[in-house]
């Protein structure tokens, strides 16, 4: 399946996401990361260390076929409004990362009212960079995405360093020595069988 990871706003975990997401469904099936960002901050990532999945740019990807296994796209923020419709609509499912204050919530209202008005994939908002336990601003910021009936997955991504450790070395959060690295890893793993999960119904809606 192929899951693009898309928002307007810069800052708000989309590329950790990407990397994240890849790295729990190669654990399933061959696995490619796409950088359509030109900044290409995956790419500098997987430069920086070792990643359990190929990662390449959107020119090299045009020549590598992964039929059975499973494709990312991590993309650039503010895309234009041709890219958008173009991404939204050559992939399964569009995942919308925000991290759980006002202004990235304003970008993400933004950008569910341009994807109503195209023919698109299915998406599902993640909640990213959420501070963990005792705080409560995930929770509430969540109540309040629900009462909006707005689709949102589950699993939402804790705050944690381990994430800019990993970014720095390189790897998946996994490989990291911080005594987060095993929650961050879980709160993604469980976001990779949520997409999964998510399959059939999209299937169906196709
Ligand atoms: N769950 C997280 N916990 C802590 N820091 C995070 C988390 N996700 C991302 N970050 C950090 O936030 C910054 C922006 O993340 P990034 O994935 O590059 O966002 P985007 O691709 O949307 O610009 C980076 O410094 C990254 O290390
Ligand atoms: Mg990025």
């Amino acid at each position: 399946m192929i899951v693009t990871v898309v928002s307007f706003k810069g800052g708000v975990g989309k590329t950790t996401t990407a990397i994240h997401l890849a790295a729990a469904l190669q654990g399933y099936g061959e696995t490619l990361l796409i950088d359509a960002d030109p900044n290409g901050s995956a790419l500098t990532w997987a430069s920086r260390g070792e990643l359990p999945f190929r990662v390449v740019d959107q020119w090299q990807a045009r020549a590598i076929s992964t039929p059975q296994g499973h494709v990312v796209i991590d993309t650039q923020a503010r895309p234009t409004t041709d890219d958008l419709a173009l991404l939204a609509a050559t992939c399964d499912l569009l995942v919308l990362p925000t991290t759980p204050d006002m202004l990235a919530l304003d970008a993400l209202a933004l950008m569910v009212q341009h994807l109503a008005g195209l023919p698109v994939a299915p998406y599902r908002i993640l909640l990213t960079m959420v501070p963990p336990y005792p705080s409560r601003a995930g929770a509430e910021v969540r109540a309040m995405l629900t009462t909006t009936g707005l689709p949102l997955f589950e699993v939402g991504i804790r705050r944690y360093a381990a994430f800019q450790k990993a970014a720095l070395a390189g790897t998946a959060v996994y490989d990291v020595k911080d005594p987060k690295a095993e929650a961050g890893w879980q709160d993604y793993t469980a976001l990779g069988n949520e997409v999964l999960a998510a399959m059939p119904e999209i299937e169906e809606s196709h």
